[in-house]
């Protein structure tokens, strides 16, 4: 029997892999994916706990969905990701219309658990014992989402208790997916068309450090990886994210040295400028260290395009701590950044600092920070300018080719021609905006 799923996704690229998993596993019972919650037989919300604000979306969406239950009593909801690890039974308690709650090392088990769905079900158990099950998509599950490029995960969790953040209680602790998994999922995708991946983990530079991966020879590490992925014959790109500056090795950025269709691009959160932040923070990097990674990465790849996240107002962040960031700013000269004003997460060490920061002034610093970036950033998007860049096919309208580079810069080029996603080109950059660059064909 065929019924409608809708998903909804809120947060990270994890996250989105996570909604993907569970369609592919609901696909197995003859779900479809559909656009409008009006049309579905289930809905899930992927929910996102990294700041205040996503989590008060996700309830204020799950309060809306109360009278949509009470039109359709058949009509099933679930909630997962990380606020339902995080609340567990209070979601039921709360929103007893409410039918599954599914914890982050739940996911796998979506398909018995709504097929056996009693009242409320709530599965979120978080074992530190917690293996990736085996999940390799087929030619017919893999169809949800773009067709050319896929997240792929690598590691699920979390050891490093960043004072700020709550992913290690709602993702549990770090564990690393079997490799010889990550590359048959890898071959599978090829096989169907995709041409670039991206390996996903919270802190992927640990791939394989802590919960050894049993199929492999001791030592094992994400550089490894990276250069068994970028072997599998007919991969174009390869990226990954996120990265912790704490570990990452001279063996892992030299791959952007050693492996072309390594993407030159770099996602590394700095979240401070002032190092006496960051050891509040638990960051374990100093901003000279920090510094010095990112000379040897332009040292190994010149043109690397930096990328970065910031906290402003962390508790007891000083004027001086915050021009400490700003200078990271000037100093790194980032091609662009997410920037946060910091919020308290239940479960944090952070949670009980003193000399918590006011809205105005967090407000203040973020807009001045973003302002700064925004500058910068389209400083560096004039500096491509007259350069040729090799752009990726994302869709195309009859008018203009919607395209990425390597650098992650959306690139759109006016032109009729039609081309199909995935396929790789030549553009002259002639025109550049904040957001995009514009190009014309080679
Ligand atoms: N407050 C504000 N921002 C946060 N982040 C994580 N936790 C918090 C928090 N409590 C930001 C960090 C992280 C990004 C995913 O979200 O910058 O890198
Ligand atoms: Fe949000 Fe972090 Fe969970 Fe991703 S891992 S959904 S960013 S809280």
């Amino acid at each position: 029997m065929q019924r409608n799923v809708f998903i909804k996704t809120f947060g990270c690229q994890m996250n989105e892999r996570d909604s993907e998993i569970m369609s592919q596993i609901l696909g197995t019972l003859g779900y479809i994916e559909c656009l409008e919650e009006s049309q579905a037989d289930l809905i899930i919300l992927n929910t996102c706990s990294i700041r205040a604000k996503a989590e008060q979306k996700v309830m204020s969406h799950l309060g809306a969905l109360r009278k949509e239950k009470t039109k359709r009593p058949s009509l099933k909801i679930c909630v997962a990701g990380c606020v339902a690890q995080q609340e567990g039974n209070n979601i039921v308690r709360k929103m007893p219309h409410v039918d599954l709650v599914i914890g982050t090392q739940e996911i796998y088990k979506i398909g018995e658990l709504i097929s056996e769905l009693e009242d409320s079900t709530v599965a979120t158990a978080l074992s530190n014992e917690y293996e990736i099950p085996r999940f390799i998509p087929n030619k017919k599950t893999i169809s949800s989402g773009t067709s050319y490029k896929k997240f792929v995960t690598i590691m699920q969790g979390c050891n490093n208790f960043c004072t700020y953040c709550v992913v290690p209680y709602t993702r549990g602790r770090e564990v690393s997916r079997n490799s010889d998994d990550i590359i048959e999922e890898i071959r599978v995708l090829i096989n169907n068309g995709v041409k670039e991946v991206t390996l996903l983990g919270q802190n992927v530079n640990s791939y394989g450090k802590t919960n050894p991966v049993s199929n492999q020879k001791p030592g094992y590490d994400f550089a490894d990886l990276l250069h068994d992925v970028a072997n599998i014959e007919g991969l174009k790109r390869l990226r990954f994210t996120t990265s912790n500056p704490k570990d990452l090795t001279d063996r892992l950025m030299r791959c952007f040295r050693d492996i072309p269709l390594l993407c030159p691009q770099f996602h590394l959160p700095v979240q401070a400028g002032s190092n006496n932040v960051l050891k509040r923070m638990n960051r374990k990097y100093t901003r000279e260290s920090y510094l010095e990674l990112v000379d040897k990465l332009r040292e190994y790849r010149p043109d690397i395009v930096i990328t970065t996240d910031v906290i402003v107002g962390f508790p007891g962040e000083t004027d001086e701590d915050f021009e400490q960031t700003m200078d990271m700013l000037e100093t790194v000269r980032y091609h662009g950044s997410f920037s946060f004003k910091y919020s308290d997460r239940p479960g944090t060490a952070s949670l009980k600092l003193d000399n918590k920061i006011s809205e105005a002034v967090k407000s203040a610093r973020l807009s001045r920070f973003q302002k700064r970036q925004d500058e910068i950033c389209l400083e560096h998007n004039q500096n491509f300018v007259g350069s040729i860049l090799e752009v990726m096919v994302e869709g195309c309208d009859g008018e203009s080719i919607k395209t990425r580079s390597a650098t992650n810069h959306l690139v759109h080029i006016d032109s009729d021609q039609t081309l199909p996603a995935g396929a790789i080109v030549q553009a002259e950059i002639i025109q550049a905006g904040l957001h995009s660059l514009k190009g014309a064909l080679v």
